[in-house]
């Protein structure tokens, strides 16, 4: 058993969605998260430089002797994970992988939609990784760069935020399943939702990547006391809505925020 926290990773508020899956699958666990919010947004940032922040994150939460870690992020997942996995000593997750397993193994799922950051949508890393696994996959791209933003404003259900939406899921009516390739739009599930056939499924990589994280990581290292877990945020920029949207998406008004003490460049 391995009580050191597993540290977590995204530009904003975004990765919180996985946060909230992690904790409520696997609630022993320690959590460390570190939302990089000085240099939000990523998805319309280059591969180098998403490359660069990806790691000076992993190192800050290496600093906080995380016993692994997820990055909470379609963006850094698409374009950093391959750069950066092989490159430090503990494991490291992106949200890609254990949800193209989950659908190349639902043989149900025929027309996948994927809506995601500009950045995300660019490196074709979904669609890549899909098609290697059911080459008959057809699937539908859709880059959807205000979202995020908006995420972070908290507007995830105002008439603005609807008729976004409403706009980038044009075409993707009857899709048998819609990605959510940016962790910041399972803020918006109830509004995919009402843009989609009934049946269609809304994958949600957070719960994903909890329901298999015991397949994933090693045994030993799980945290098996029965005491719940502490969780540490921290902001590389305080000056920020991120409070009042974690309030709102984890139901909780005792959500402290600590500065990130290392400089982000
Ligand atoms: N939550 C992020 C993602 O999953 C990043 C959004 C952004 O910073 O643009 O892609």
């Amino acid at each position: 058993m391995d009580t050191r926290p597993i540290g977590m990773f995204d530009s904003g508020v975004g990765g919180l969605t996985v946060f909230k899956e992690i904790k409520k699958y696997l609630p022993n666990e320690n959590i460390v998260y570190l939302g990089d919010t000085k240099s939000f947004p990523y998805g319309s940032k280059s591969k180098e430089s998403i490359i660069n922040l990806t790691k000076q994150g992993i190192e800050f939460l290496l600093s906080k002797n995380v016993k692994a870690i997820i990055i909470a992020c379609g963006t850094a997942t698409s374009q950093a994970l391959d750069t950066v996995k092989n490159l430090y000593n503990v494991p490291i997750i992106g949200i890609i992988e254990p949800t193209v397993k989950y659908i190349a193994n639902n043989k149900n799922l025929h027309t996948i939609g994927i809506v995601a950051t500009a950045g995300t949508i660019r490196s074709n890393a979904w669609a890549n990784n899909l098609l290697k696994l059911r080459p008959n996959l057809e699937i539908i791209n859709r880059p959807c760069p205000l979202l995020a933003s908006m995420a972070e404003e908290g507007w995830i259900d105002n008439d603005i935020a609807k008729l976004a939406v409403k706009e980038y899921m044009k075409g993707l009516y009857d899709v048998d399943a819609l990605i959510l390739g940016c962790t910041h739009y399972p803020l918006f599930t109830k509004l995919f939702k009402e843009n989609l056939k009934p049946n269609a499924e809304i994958i949600n990589t957070g719960t994903v990547i909890a329901n298999n994280l015991k397949l994933i990581l090693n045994k030993q290292l799980f945290n098996e006391s029965n005491k719940l877990g502490n969780y540490d945020i921290y902001l590389t920029d305080t000056e920020c809505n991120f409070l009042s949207v974690a309030e709102k998406l984890l139901n909780s008004k005792d959500i402290k925020i600590q500065k990130c003490e290392q400089k982000f460049c």
